[in-house]
């Protein structure tokens, strides 16, 4: 759609999590005319969720070093050792800053920040905050100073396409506004630098902990722009998601690793604790580790979950310590206090995303990504816990030092193009791996209708999800394939294109990188990490200690 209306600014930040509110507020310490949009409110996105806390060596006797060996070890050989010593070596200082900005983490009798444990991690070394709320203190921080600031901020705005200009560099994006006023519909905002921190696309499955805005919105522009895309195939699913059910959809409540970080134990029906003998650090092994013990002990026994015991912690340790966790049990009937709280593992975190450079640069000149949305490198084949948040400090901060250095103030780019329709192009993966995985399949395609949502979720968790196979990859793949084509004959046919509406861009933006991340799925014939293939349950170092690069040919997007 052509935009009805237009702004401009020097950097515009998509996204309101703590990547994109940090980009935003650095950029405009930065002098930068920096404009934020969001596609819902400015907490709406996954950080106000977030519960255990933000990793750093901040505990006496720690070190960026071993924060360093533990993120390695859990990437399983994937992760890109400069950016995982710039993100450890940054990030002490990274949250002194979110601290000076307003952020309060909880303290000890000393006054020192409290630190906790989480898989992975040989140390202490988890900062929390309001025990268990993490999340929704930094987001208020954040949120309070962009809204003191000079940050001009558009919430509702569902962004569409990337712009750029005559020679390939960003130009600005191009939105969709629901609601009143002089920015309702279809709009643009020129800039020479923007700022993807979207978050991730948890809502591709049937269960996640993700928010419902979670979309994969950042990585659908960033493919439909050319941009390259990386570890698509590496979603983490979190070990202990509070069953509710065996038709639970939608986001799952959370039970934080800090609670096995202090020391709950995981049960099956009959008390045992099956995490112990399978790894030396029992339930604080890496979350693949632990999800996947979840998992096998869940397929020998037929149960649809597991137990976590945490009674030992008495009422005024859950009061004091986990009281958003206790207090979503108790909304839910269950009362850990007196009982073993029912468990499973749900998708949580995209550890892929748009692949960029130390200084947050994507292929595309001018488009930048922070965040769950990106893939800096630092988390390989598997997110060691707690490092999200980290990540997207650090890097945000990198970005706005980076922009400020790069684009003039003021300089905009004068023709200006979008890079692709607001449609969905073929999945083809065109990197280092070469093959294209999918075959046969048509280009851009009409919007999908909202509906398609949940099909895809379905297809997703039942192909794609903890446990995959050649088999079910390629069930994934026809039926992905099949919606695709139903759209596509619908509108040719038919013309019966979907309305435009954000939850039609929604369920376009999930059938794109559902179908990216299937064909990635399929193509690493290994197991590593989150990616858990059981056709081929090792792992194979000699062919597969690479990464599955994708980016779509122009004819595709
Ligand atoms: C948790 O609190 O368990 C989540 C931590 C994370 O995903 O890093």
């Amino acid at each position: 759609p052509a935009p009805g209306w237009a702004i401009d600014a020097d950097v515009v930040v998509v996204g309101s999590g703590v990547a994109g509110l940090t980009a935003a507020l650095r950029c405009t310490a930065e002098g930068l005319r920096t404009v934020v949009v969001t596609k819902a409110l400015l907490d709406d996105g996954s950080t106000r969720w977030a519960q255990g806390g933000i990793a750093a060596a901040l505990g006496e006797g720690d070190t960026p070093g071993q924060h360093r060996d533990d993120t390695l070890v859990a990437g399983a050989g994937l992760c890109d050792e400069e950016a995982v010593r710039t993100l450890v070596t940054e990030g002490p200082d990274a949250v002194r800053r979110l601290i000076a900005t307003g952020a309060r983490f909880d303290t000890d009798d000393s006054g020192d920040i409290a630190l906790t444990r989480e898989g992975g991690h040989h140390r202490r070394r988890i900062a929390h905050a309001g025990g268990d709320a993490t999340g929704a203190e930094i987001s208020r921080a954040l949120v309070t100073a962009i809204r003191d600031g000079a940050v001009r901020v558009i919430e509702h705005a569902l962004v569409l396409d990337l712009l750029t200009d005559e020679k390939g560099r960003t130009a600005g994006i191009t939105l969709h506004v629901m609601g009143e006023g002089q920015h309702d519909g279809v709009g643009a905002v020129h800039a020479p630098a923007v700022v993807l921190a979207t978050g991730g696309m948890g809502q591709v499955f049937s269960a996640t902990t993700n928010p419902p805005v979670s979309t994969g919105d950042g990585v659908a522009l960033a493919l439909r722009a050319g941009a390259e895309v990386s570890d698509l195939e590496f979603v983490q699913f979190h070990p202990t998601v509070l069953w509710l059910g065996p038709d639970s959809e939608g986001q799952q409540p959370l039970v934080s690793e800090a609670v096995r970080g202090e020391g709950a134990h995981l049960v099956d029906a009959s008390g045992t604790r099956f995490m112990v003998g399978q790894h030396e650090l029992a339930e604080l092994a890496p979350r693949d580790i632990v999800a996947k013990g979840i998992m096998r002990r869940m397929q020998e026994q037929g149960a649809d979950h597991m137990l976590l015991d945490a009674r030992h912690f008495g009422a005024e340790m859950w009061e004091n310590r986990f009281p958003t966790i206790l207090a979503a049990c108790r909304a839910h009937g269950i009362d850990p206090v007196t009982e073993p709280i029912p468990v499973a593992p749900a998708a949580h975190y995209a550890s892929g995303g748009v692949r960029t450079d130390l200084h947050g640069r994507t292929t595309v000149p001018g488009l930048y990504a922070c965040g769950e949305v990106a893939c800096t490198g630092v988390h390989g084949a598997n997110r060691l816990a707690s490092n999200s948040l980290l990540e997207g400090l650090v890097f945000a901060e990198r970005i706005a030092r980076t922009v400020a250095e790069t684009h003039a103030a003021g300089a905009a780019a004068d023709s200006v193009r979008p890079a692709g329709p607001a449609a969905v192009a073929d999945a083809r993966p065109a990197g280092r791996t070469g093959a294209p995985a999918e075959g046969g399949s048509r280009g851009p395609v009409p919007l999908l209708v909202p509906e398609a949502r949940r099909e895809i979720q379905r297809i997703m968790t039942n192909g794609a999800g903890v446990l995959r196979s050649a088999a079910s990859l390629d069930e994934a793949a026809e039926a992905l394939e099949a919606l695709h084509l139903s759209a596509l004959h619908d509108a040719e046919e038919f013309d019966k294109a979907a309305e435009p509406g954000v939850e039609s861009w929604e369920a376009t933006n999930l059938l794109l990188v559902a179908r990216v991340l299937v064909a990635a799925a399929h193509e690493r014939t290994e197991t590593r990490g989150c990616h858990w293939r059981e056709d081929h349950p090792g792992r194979d170092d000699a062919g597969w200690r690479r990464h599955i690069v994708v980016r779509l040919t122009p004819d595709r997007r």
